[in-house]
């Protein structure tokens, strides 16, 4: 038996259940992993209230990222050992203390990176890559806006895009998170809350607007997004934490400058193997030279995890959050 949070009913951070469940050997093709941390992301949070329907049907095992040592090997597998580090970016089953995952998602970690480092960069810092790498490709000089700068994906972003050599605008709820985004690469902060952010990002930008705007907020910062957007620049819609956007009329996109917008998602980015390891030592090459910081600013056992949900939700972490099992 290994400890496990699952969820028997949709809904708010009480339906997270701390319980023991049976765990089945690893089946071909597959490993079994003792993980030693696990990452909490906004994701966990749509799953749980149903918002994203589990793949697995109910009762599931929530989380979708984790990092662990591989205790055994199931039939096929040729590229992973008994004692392999590795970490992993897998719909549902990752806030366990053991897990069965398949052996074509898993990444072996460099010595340099350790567990929690890993349980805490590997969904928001392989979304980071991909957002500023693939999906626009962040060049020196552009300008950059991004919204809840001072969160897990956020702190990634800003650190990254400053390395690419962006002017790096972010959005924040509060001072204190201000002060944050500008010690994590943010070279120009706006309080959201306060703030009227379309004028202080025209302000900021003497009127030119941002190339890009990476918006994971969604309903609350629309359509006020596409306002900070300069002609033919991209708005990369890539998470609701406010709530989805409502459907809307494509032609605003053509008022607002011939925009391009999309909504991306790291499954399809990394959904060839080759593409989720090019990802993913690009994640690790720029954490290994110290360009990248992670920063672990909460941790909880793994049977507080509502608590973990309830901070998450109610704007009350920065960087990243992990589980201990
Ligand atoms: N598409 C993908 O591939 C992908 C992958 C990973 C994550 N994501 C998305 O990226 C976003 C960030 O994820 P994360 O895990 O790093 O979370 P996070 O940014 O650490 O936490 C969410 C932050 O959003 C801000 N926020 C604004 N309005 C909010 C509201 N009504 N309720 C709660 N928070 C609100 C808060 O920051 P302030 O107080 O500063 O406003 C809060 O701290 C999420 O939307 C997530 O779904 C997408």
């Amino acid at each position: 038996m290994v400890a496990a949070v699952r969820v028997h009913k949709v809904g708010g951070p009480e339906v997270l259940t701390y319980e023991e469940i049976e765990l089945a050997a690893p089946g071909q093709g597959q490993v079994r992993v003792r993980q030693h941390a696990s990452g909490v992301n906004f994701i966990d949070t749509y799953f749980r209230m149903g918002m994203y329907s589990s793949p697995v049907g109910l009762p599931f095992i929530v989380g979708n990222e984790a990092a662990g040592e591989v205790i055994a090997v199931g039939p096929g597998v040729t590229d992973l050992k008994v004692g392999d580090r590795v970490a992993y970016v897998v719909a549902l089953g990752c806030y366990a203390a053991e897990r069965v995952v398949p052996a074509d998602r898993v990444i072996k970690l460099p010595p340099n990176i350790s567990y929690e480092q890993a349980a805490a960069m590997m969904l928001k810092g392989m979304t980071a890559e991909y957002l500023l790498r693939r999906t626009f490709k962040v060049e020196k000089g552009m300008n950059v806006l991004m919204h809840a700068a001072a969160g897990g994906v956020g702190l990634i972003l800003c650190q990254w895009a400053n390395y690419l050599g962006a002017n790096v605008i972010g959005t924040v709820g509060s001072k204190d998170k201000a002060a944050l985004a500008k010690a994590n690469g943010c070279h120009h902060t706006i309080l959201y809350r306060e703030e009227d952010f379309v004028a202080r990002v025209k302000e900021i930008t003497g009127g030119k607007l941002c190339d890009v705007v990476y918006d994971g907020i969604g309903n609350a910062t629309f359509p006020g997004s596409l306002d900070c957007i300069r002609p033919l620049g991209m708005f990369v819609s890539f998470g609701s934490s406010s709530g989805q956007i409502d459907a809307f009329n494509i032609n605003i996109l053509q008022t607002k400058g011939s925009l391009f917008a999309t909504r991306p998602t790291l499954n399809t980015y990394a959904a060839k193997r080759e593409d989720l390891l090019a990802i993913a030592n690009d994640l690790f090459d720029v954490v290994g030279k110290g360009a990248v910081k992670i920063p672990i600013n909460q941790k909880y056992a793994l049977r507080d995890v509502a608590k973990a949900h309830r901070d998450l939700e109610g704007r009350a972490t920065t960087g990243s959050s992990i589980l201990i099992p």
